[in-house]
């Protein structure tokens, strides 16, 4: 198999988009009135892939660990609550405007672009001293040495350091001055005509009851984790939890994202698995080494190679952090977060006893002490986890023809326990009662896994549009299938097909499907961190 053309990373971006709309896994939402910014539906296949991510999500967290258990709290919460978890005063993004074109932007994200293009120029610089000195580039010594890569990279450093200085310090007028002296332009107008930078609040907010006044302003929520938060004596007590123990729960958050961008990457309304883990104070850090190397394992589980994934520390602490690292995977637009490990101190706990006047402790029957329990938490986005499963597993071949000719494909090579449609069963023509034996074996394996029955077309075309899909198995009923009762399995990844009987086909599919052995491969290679 051949990988057809070597395409730029941006345009194999725009065809993952459009293939995902073609196929039906992500819509933009309200398409017919021309769409709503940064809002997406999923279509039949997108919502099995999500629905068989937050799957394995849950059981690698509430099945395989004894001390975690679930919630599903309430969207709308008590307003109080955003303000002791600090989101009413520091839930925000410095935004700044350029006053020709009127547009809005991200004041570090413009700074963001800013070294961005520095550092393209650094590896421009790079490829084309590769090119000049060929078998005897040094690149180590190149950009050690050359003028033009020196400046550029003291530069980003200098670029830097200047903002994570500007943004620690909430210092607004520093981060203008970057923009500033850097001379960025607006890309619309291409002027420097900038305001001020202010700080914008991400939360949605919206009118509870009848009356519209401001003590009936509520918030979408902007995290799962504060519903985690305030059950937490509820869960604790009825579940007679003792620390460590950990809530875990998937649901909706909803951010007013000003630069919302890169397809369902950064969207205003997705969706989040959170885990919040109680521990005692003065252990945050074990269990922040823990739930790092506990999630990195969940990530490579799915196969798609472990130099795709790197840890990010955070520069910039989150109000309520004292370590957080994030979880990166190389998107085709780049290394980006996919996931947040953050150790949150007592914050959240202290401020919820503080605000509501409740007492939120724990009773530590071992030491006859009670304090206030510190967390540490893990926090994955569910959308960006279904843009890195089909980023990583969409892929255009060349494939070879059994007459020797060649033919393409496009085929999404989605980890079998994930994929929408586990197996198709297709007839090899459309007559001699073998659709009414494809029909029979799909009613017998439906109860088992999602499957679809399909006999229109040849059956080459049958196989491209489970390819494009990410169907991991065919199974194909002929004349033989009624002579033996045997049929074939045509494998998506390497097309190679077998024969098996048709009694054994639950079986040998349940090998491959079942998130049971892909649970218990997880268990198995993260027994070394307990
Ligand atoms: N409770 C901690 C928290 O919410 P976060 O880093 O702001 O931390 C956690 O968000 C994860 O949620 C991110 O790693 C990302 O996967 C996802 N996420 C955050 N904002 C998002 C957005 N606008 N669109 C899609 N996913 C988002």
């Amino acid at each position: 198999m051949l990988l057809k053309f070597r395409m730029t990373q941006e345009e194999l971006f725009k065809k993952l988009i459009a293939h995902c709309k073609e196929y039906g896994y992500i819509f933009p939402s309200s398409e017919i009135y021309d769409g709503l910014g940064a809002v997406y539906d999923y279509g039949q296949n997108g919502v099995e892939l999500k629905n068989n991510i937050k799957r394995y999500w849950w059981e690698a967290m509430v099945k395989l660990h004894e001390n975690i258990v679930g919630i599903d709290s309430a969207i709308f919460m008590h307003p109080k609550i955003w303000e002791a978890s600090g989101h009413v005063g520091a839930f925000n993004d410095p935004l700044i405007d350029n006053k020709d074109s009127k547009k809005r932007y991200r004041a570090d994200v413009l700074i963001e672009e800013y070294i961005a293009k520095l550092e393209e120029k650094v590896e421009k610089e790079v490829a084309k001293g590769k090119k000049k000195f060929g078998d005897t580039f040094d690149e180590t010594q190149f950009r050690s040495t050359n003028p033009n890569v020196l400046r550029n990279v003291e530069k980003i450093e200098e670029v830097r350091n200047k903002m994570k200085i500007a943004l620690n310090s909430g210092d607004l007028n520093r981060l203008r001055d970057i923009i500033i002296d850097c001379e960025i332009a607006c890309p619309i107008s291409g002027t420097r005509n900038w305001t001020e930078v202010r700080q914008f609040n991400l939360m949605f907010s919206t009118q509870m009851g009848s009356v519209s006044n401001d003590t009936n302003l509520i918030y979408l929520r902007p995290e799962t984790a504060q519903g985690i938060f305030v059950n937490f004596l509820n869960v604790q007590k009825t579940g007679r939890m003792k620390i460590p123990f950990g809530i875990a729960q998937i649901g909706k958050a909803f951010r007013n994202e000003i630069v919302a961008r890169q397809f369902i990457f950064r969207m205003r309304e997705f969706e989040q698995m959170e885990m919040q883990f109680f521990v005692r104070p003065g252990e945050e850090m074990k269990w922040y080494e823990y739930w790092k190397n506990i999630r990195m394992e969940w990530h490579r589980s799915l196969g798609f190679g472990n130099d795709k994934y790197r840890f990010h520390d955070h520069d910039k602490l989150a109000h309520y952090a004292n370590a957080a690292a994030d979880v990166e995977f190389n998107f085709p637009f780049g290394f980006k977060e996919v996931e947040g490990i953050h150790s949150r101190t007592d914050f959240d706990l202290g401020n919820h006893q503080k605000f509501s006047g409740k007492k939120i402790q724990y009773f530590d029957p071992d030491t006859n002490e009670s304090f206030v329990p510190y967390v540490v938490e893990t926090s994955i986005g569910v959308d960006r986890t279904v843009l890195l499963v089909l980023s990583a597993a969409y892929a255009e071949e060349t494939v070879a023809k059994d007459n020797g000719e060649t033919d393409e494909r496009v085929v999404l090579r989605i980890p079998p326990i994930l994929a929408p449609v586990k197996f198709a069963v297709l007839p090899l023509v459309k007559k001699d009662g073998l659709p009414e034996k494809a029909k029979e074996i799909m009613n017998t394996l439906k109860f088992e896994y999602k499957g679809q029955y399909d006999e229109k077309d040849t059956i080459g075309r049958r196989y491209r549009r489970q390819d494009a899909i990410g169907t991991p198995f065919c199974i194909t009923v002929d004349n033989r299938t009624l002579e033996d009762d045997t049929v074939t399995i045509r494998y998506r990844d390497t097309m190679a097909q077998e024969r098996v009987p048709v009694t054994s086909l639950s079986q040998v599919l349940d090998k491959l499907i079942n998130m049971k052995y892909a649970l218990q491969d997880l268990e198995l290679k993260t027994n070394k961190y307990k």
